[in-house]
């Protein structure tokens, strides 16, 4: 079968954070399992996209009353066709994201520029948005190009990576998307005052999944919803939950790249080298017996930090590391700043984004910390298990379902005791070498790649294309 996604980044190319992830492994995977697959993604400056050639040059494209002209150019990694969006007046700028003020342009002119390419170049049965950034994908299909007969049949699924990122724009933004004024309503796009990419996706979309079953539960509820749970339980037939995977050849402490050291179930001798080597690479004591707990996230609220500052000081008072690598909102990075001036003996703090630094820190941590308040998925703690470093979580989305009592410490409530604890049961627990490598191994014996997840989604696509069937006869 024919995929068509569309997403806002991916590996090699642009990286914030899982979707990338998702975007560089999934393909791949479907491609494996026999799938053609094309991935539509924006040009950025930053994308490194050497190697991509044009494939279709000044293809016009409008957003309302908005006209540009854009470069197709094209790039086969792991076999799959990934499509840049050259259009430099939207994208050739420092940031991926930023605070711009024509960002629902630019991520409308994505969806636009997708079903171009759907016409022209690549087309597909099934076409799968990722995220807000690809929210108007279903709705630009059943509007702008109802009557085209190109598209007669084809489906859209939605995959849901963070609920609380909802592309919502003040209504003003409306003007500039060349949607019919009647959309603009609480049953269309119109969201609290707001024109909402995202509530555009869940209405218009054929399906729509979300990244763990857990989360997928949890969103239909008032707790998790970010004010869309009433809006998802209404589609709630057309919603499910698939497991990320896990890109082994990306990260496997036995070939993985940036490691100083490689190591494996049965031989962890290149662990111990790692973490020596990480803390002398971060400026810590050289204590290779304490225990060293790693961090590498975007510093948001929804990764649970505050909770990790109500605790500092009985975390001082442990005896204990921890390595740190983030960046996001400037009070966690101040705060962990901060911690770390105070005890430099116990905390090392980088701040930015290192591909090759969270690699050194999944192999040379013991434990791996993620207290997140959400997590859809979360796949670092899936790397985490597969290193032998044995993840703290809290029991929420992914996390719930890929860490359990033989492999991690997990704690429910969203409470600094409940971490504490948490933490303190893990020191305890590595006091013992022996029964702590037992735990290692069964974690590095789990099997999250994207044989099975990917099948799912092949069995999703295929589900669409056969309502469509149905919808016809
Ligand atoms: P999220 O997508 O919510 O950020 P995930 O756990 O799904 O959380 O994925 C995070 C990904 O981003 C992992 O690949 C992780 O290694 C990477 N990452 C996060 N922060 C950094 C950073 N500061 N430097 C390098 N990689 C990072
Ligand atoms: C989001 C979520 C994370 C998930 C990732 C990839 O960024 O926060 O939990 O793993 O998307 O789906």
């Amino acid at each position: 079968m024919k995929i068509l996604m569309v997403a806002s980044e991916a590996t090699p190319f642009a990286k914030t954070g899982g979707l990338a992830d998702v975007l560089g492994s999934l393909p791949p995977a479907l491609v494996r399992l026999g799938d053609e697959v094309g991935v539509v993604l924006p040009k950025y400056r930053i994308a490194e996209t050497s190697g991509a050639e044009p494939v279709w040059l000044a293809m016009p494209l409008w957003v309302g009353p908005h006209a540009y002209s854009a470069d197709i150019h094209r790039l086969i990694h792991r076999g799959v066709h990934y499509f840049f969006l050259d259009c430099p007046p939207l994208y050739d700028r420092p940031e991926i994201y930023g605070t711009y003020p024509d960002n629902h342009i630019r991520f409308a002119l994505l969806s636009q520029a997708a079903l171009g390419i759907a016409r022209d170049i690549f087309r597909p049965a099934v076409l799968h948005a990722h995220d807000w950034q690809a929210g108007l994908l279903a709705l630009y299909l059943r509007t702008t190009f109802a009557g085209d007969p190109t598209f007669f049949g084809l489906r859209s699924l939605l995959t849901i990576h963070n609920l609380g990122y909802q592309g919502n724009f003040p209504g003003t933004a409306f003007a500039d998307l060349g949607l019919d004024p009647g959309m603009y309503n609480p049953g269309g796009v119109e969201f609290w005052g707001y024109v909402s990419f995202l509530k555009a996706g869940i209405i218009w979309s054929d399906g729509i999944n979300t990244v763990s079953p857990t989360y997928a539960r949890e969103i239909q509820t008032p707790e998790y919803g970010f004010g869309m749970d009433g809006l998802l339980r209404d589609h709630a037939s057309k919603l499910s939950g698939i497991l990320n995977g896990v890109d082994y050849e990306e990260w496997n402490p036995e070939t993985g790249p940036h490691q100083v050291a490689h190591y494996s179930a049965s031989d962890l001798s290149g662990k111990l080298v790692s973490k020596k080597a990480l803390l002398a690479e971060v400026g810590l004591p050289a204590n290779a017996k304490r225990p060293l707990i790693g961090i590498v996230s975007r510093l948001a609220d929804q990764k649970g930090f505050d909770l990790v500052e109500e605790i500092a000081d009985w975390l001082a008072d442990q005896d204990l590391a921890i390595v740190v690598l983030g960046s996001g909102q400037k009070k966690y990075e101040d705060m962990f700043r901060q911690l770390a001036t105070v005890r430099p003996e116990k905390l090392a703090v980088r701040i930015g984004y290192d591909d090759a630094l969270a690699h050194r820190i999944e192999a040379g941590a013991d434990m791996f910390l993620m207290p997140s308040k959400y997590e859809p998925c979360g796949l670092s703690q899936m790397y985490s298990l597969r290193y032998g470093t044995v993840p703290i979580v809290r029991a929420t989305g992914g996390l719930e379902d890929t860490v359990d009592e033989d492999t991690g410490f997990k704690f429910i409530e969203y409470a600094p005791e409940a971490l504490r604890d948490a933490i303190d049961q893990a020191l305890q627990a590595f006091a013992n070498r022996e029964s702590w490598t037992v735990r290692m191994r069964r974690g590095m014996a789990k099997d999250f790649s994207w044989n099975t997840s990917a099948a799912e989604y092949q069995r999703l696509y295929r589900s669409l294309w056969e309502l469509q069937s149905r919808v016809q006869l």
